[in-house]
């Protein structure tokens, strides 16, 4: 990325209109000259140096942009005619910041998952007592749990013809209007169907549009969530919910689905085993994808707000009896320590973590994703030794 800067000083005979009309037609400019972006042009305010009475500031995704501009025939004429006649003098800088801010943005986060389970009530109550959500509104035919103040992070639907739980739909949120309206446009690009987003879905955001995945799981896009006041006032119960954990045997396909149509960024890499994807909320990973013969939701992570608190779940699993189906691992790729549970019947398992990492700002533009050889000590840094593959 460049930023080009440009300050300037009027010979002091300019009369007042002709500098006025200059310093509109330069605000003309990033409609004029699409490659631009974050025009800002103002009086100078130092109290340090006062040489010259303006500047300007641009941004370019690439140095050929710049050049493209600066070599425009417009561009040559507007400093020939409008600026040299009454700009006594400036400088120019354009420089490198080596970020990808001019990459396209990816969506900010997940919001909720859609699973369908054969018994409702029971999948209530394991959600309610085991992850800690709260129930806030239940038919016959559907159910939406919550964690924190978003409107919810679990649909449950129900479906008594179904022998175990299925994840039929992920959302995630958005933004802004801007980046739904990039994302729709890459989505139709890329040749993907651009879906209407379930009916009750759209009643709980501003606008939003869903797209099937490579595996056929639906991805729901969406601004303006709906949120609460406050969050449930349940002591015990996850901040977040994080994470779908995806297994496929259209790996690739996938990688290049989320990666460069709806713009998540690769994190770390377990080779030929596992990617882990951010979104904009710069949580280490906002989807992980498995290479794998099945395809299926393997996992939701929630973010509890302690170790404490994960433990204090883990207990109650214990004494209920609910089954742990993997114990307290340490992440390396994330740096959260977690447990999962899982029951077939309420859907994919459910890890509640702590810790998990959220990277800088600065972090999230310039992070070069870790390849690490796929080895139980690059999943779980507790593992003793390179073939203590099980208990995951
Ligand atoms: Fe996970």
């Amino acid at each position: 990325m460049i930023i080009h800067t440009v300050v300037f000083r009027f010979r002091p005979d300019a009369p007042a209109d002709a500098a006025d009309a200059l310093l509109a037609e330069l605000r003309t400019f990033p409609g004029r000259y699409p490659q631009m972006r974050d025009f800002s042009l103002g009086p100078n305010v130092s109290t340090r140096d006062s040489t010259f009475t303006h500047a300007f500031s641009v941004r370019f995704d690439t140095a050929a942009d710049l050049h493209a501009y600066l070599q425009s025939d417009s561009h040559e004429r507007f400093v020939r005619e409008r600026w040299r006649p009454i700009v006594e003098q400036h400088h120019i800088v354009s420089y490198e910041t080596g970020g990808r801010a001019g990459r396209p943005r990816g969506p900010y986060g997940m919001e909720y998952a859609r699973i369908e389970v054969p018994d409702m009530a029971r999948t209530i109550e394991f959600l309610q007592y085991h992850v800690g959500l709260q129930l806030e509104q239940r038919t016959d035919e559907y159910a939406y749990l919550r964690a924190d103040i978003e409107h919810h992070s679990i649909e449950l639907i129900s479906a008594p013809e179904r022998t175990a739980g299925h994840t039929s739909a992920v959302g995630y949120s958005v933004e802004s209007d801007e980046v739904l309206a990039d994302l729709r446009k890459r989505v139709a690009d890329a040749g993907h169907e651009i879906l209407e987003l379930q009916d009750r879905q759209r009643g709980f955001c501003s606008d939003g549009f869903g797209v099937r995945d490579p595996n056929g799981l639906i991805v729901e896009l969406f601004t303006g969530f709906l949120e609460y006041a406050e969050p449930p006032l349940a002591e015990l119960r996850p901040v977040d919910l994080v994470h779908p954990f995806i297994a496929t045997p259209k790996y690739e396909e996938s990688l290049d689905f989320y990666t460069n149509v709806l713009g998540f960024l690769s994190s770390d890499e377990i080779v030929g085993s596992t990617t882990f994807l951010r979104c904009e909320d710069r949580y280490h990973h906002s989807l992980a994808l498995q290479n794998n013969k099945e395809h299926y939701v393997a996992h939701l992570c929630f973010a509890m707000k302690s170790f404490d608190h994960v433990m204090r779940a883990r207990a109650r699993a214990l004494y209920k009896g609910e089954p742990i189906a993997s114990d307290l691992v340490n992440h390396s790729a994330s740096t959260s320590i977690a447990f999962y549970m899982h029951d077939p019947a309420y859907g994919p398992r459910f890890e509640l973590c702590d810790r998990h990492r959220v990277f800088t700002p600065e972090e999230h533009e310039t992070h070069r994703p870790r390849r690490m050889p796929p080895d139980p000590r690059n999943i779980d840094v507790w593992r003793p030794a390179a073939d203590d593959w099980g208990r995951f």
